[in-house]
């Protein structure tokens, strides 16, 4: 089948909202069509090439933000103090990894979801469920509920608005690399750890000058803060709008984010996600959780990666902290077997969500610790390397996750949860998180 923006229609498309007037659709992809793009083609190049480097050791990838982006989220704080917990996770992660971290943003488009149900029922009442800002509305009506394609509009215009002021900043000097000391770090000295968090903001100056030095350029030039942007390419209606050609470069782009993922909903290799992503030159990440076959990984190379191009495919594992030592190994050995050359990133979230008793969705953080050390652990006994990890944060106090230094429990749930989707790290425990993490690769060498 020959690959085009709109060949996924012929393929099953799961998780597509059904809206009751087709004519309204076609009237917002149309005008989404005119709109100019989010990203550049030679954005989403460097990208592609920077996160070659990561697959062969060179860097290492901090992919993070909201599960569900919202509309509201486009604020001048909430957007500055995402920035802030990237970059500043990202700087504490040099000094373990010794090597530049890429920074992608689940940002500027995160705003369409996948469901495990089609429906939610309250009091005997059943509505479709919320998809996320870009298809319908929380509340519980049926007015609400019904998927409006002028949310499509709004969220490419919210998306536009959170990315000029993420370029803004960044190029007015916002990622200064050289002043840990506007790290908040009053929660660090909670941490049976915290005379070694301090030595390690100690050091984040010297890190970044042996950056430097390694990469011949100064701190503060824009290679070193730049922030790609990613979402799930999960609306394939509106991906495919605004998928393009542009002059003097071969092939079709996705000019609305550097790096689209599909999720662990849509990943039938036979599926219309994966027929969409295909055809596209950039970078692709897939979500990939437990028992998959061999055949299926093989297909998934096949279709997304033909020439084995490093850079191409990102394998995003999800499998939670009980179960990737029995399963990563052996997705490790399809991968193999498949000849693939991918770069390995783990999401140690969506395998780690429970329910409290109280009937509230969360995940411990020590899930989250325990999921990516083993990762490391399991990539490095193979004899290879773990590129990156991918993390539901936010920069804001909420309560959604269990633990870190704090020690939050059930009853703080209760506080400050406002996710309508999956529990995010607060600031406090995202950078503590980091710590962690960049702690674990210089114990072991990296
Ligand atoms: C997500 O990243 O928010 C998500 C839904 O993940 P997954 O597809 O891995 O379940
Ligand atoms: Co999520």
């Amino acid at each position: 089948m020959t690959w085009s923006p709109d060949s996924w229609r012929r393929c099953q498309a799961l998780q597509q909202p059904e809206y009751p007037d087709p004519a309204q659709l076609d009237r917002v992809l149309a005008e989404l069509r005119q709109l100019p793009p989010l990203v550049t083609s030679w954005e989403v190049v460097r990208l592609r090439e920077q996160l070659a480097e990561a697959a062969a050791g060179r860097r290492f990838v901090l992919q993070a933000g909201d599960c569900a982006e919202r509309f509201a989220y486009c604020s001048s704080d909430r957007i500055t103090n995402t920035l802030k917990v990237l970059l500043q996770m990202s700087l504490v992660l040099v000094v373990g990894a010794q090597r530049p971290v890429v920074r992608i943003g689940r940002f500027a488009g995160q705003y369409a979801k996948p469901r495990s149900a089609d429906a939610e029922t309250r009091n005997g009442l059943t509505l479709p469920s919320f998809r996320g800002d870009n298809v319908n509305r929380t509340e519980f009506t049926a007015a609400a509920r019904t998927p409006d394609p002028e949310l499509l509009l709004r969220g490419y215009e919210r998306a536009a608005l959170t990315l000029n002021f993420v370029r803004a900043l960044v190029k007015g000097g916002f990622a200064d690399l050289h002043h840990p000391e506007y790290f908040d770090l009053d929660w660090v000295q909670h941490s049976p750890l915290a005379d070694e968090y301090h030595h390690m903001v100690e050091t984040i100056g010297d890190s970044l000058r042996f950056m430097e030095h390694v990469l011949g350029v100064r701190a503060g030039e824009t290679d070193l803060i730049d922030f790609f942007t990613a979402h799930e390419a999960l609306h394939l209606a509106s991906e495919e709008a605004q998928t393009r050609t542009v002059p003097r470069r071969d092939g079709w782009f996705n000019l609305t984010a550097h790096f689209p993922w599909v999720g662990l909903r849509t990943n039938d290799p036979q599926g219309a996600h994966i027929e969409y992503l295909r055809g596209i030159e950039n970078p692709v990440g897939l979500k990939v959780g437990s028992g998959v076959t061999r055949e299926r990984v093989a297909q998934w190379i096949e279709r997304l990666d033909p020439r084995r191009s490093p850079g191409r495919l990102t394998l995003i594992h999800r499998f939670g902290a009980a179960r990737i030592a029995d399963e990563l190994p052996k997705l490790i050995e399809h991968v193999r077997a498949a000849g693939g050359r991918v770069l390995w990133v783990c999401d140690p979230m969506h395998g780690n969500t429970l329910t409290t008793a109280a009937g509230v969705k969360t995940r411990r953080f020590a899930d989250i610790q325990s999921e990516v050390e083993q990762a490391f652990d399991i990539h490095r006994g193979l004899g290879q390397q773990l590129g990156g990890v991918h993390i539901e944060l936010t920069g804001e106090d909420v309560t959604e996750c269990l633990g870190g230094a704090r020690g939050q429990n059930e009853e703080d749930l209760a506080r400050a949860y406002e996710s309508e989707v999956d529990p995010r790290l607060n600031y406090e425990q995202s950078l503590e998180l980091a710590f962690l993490i960049a702690r674990k690769m210089k114990a072991d060498g990296h």
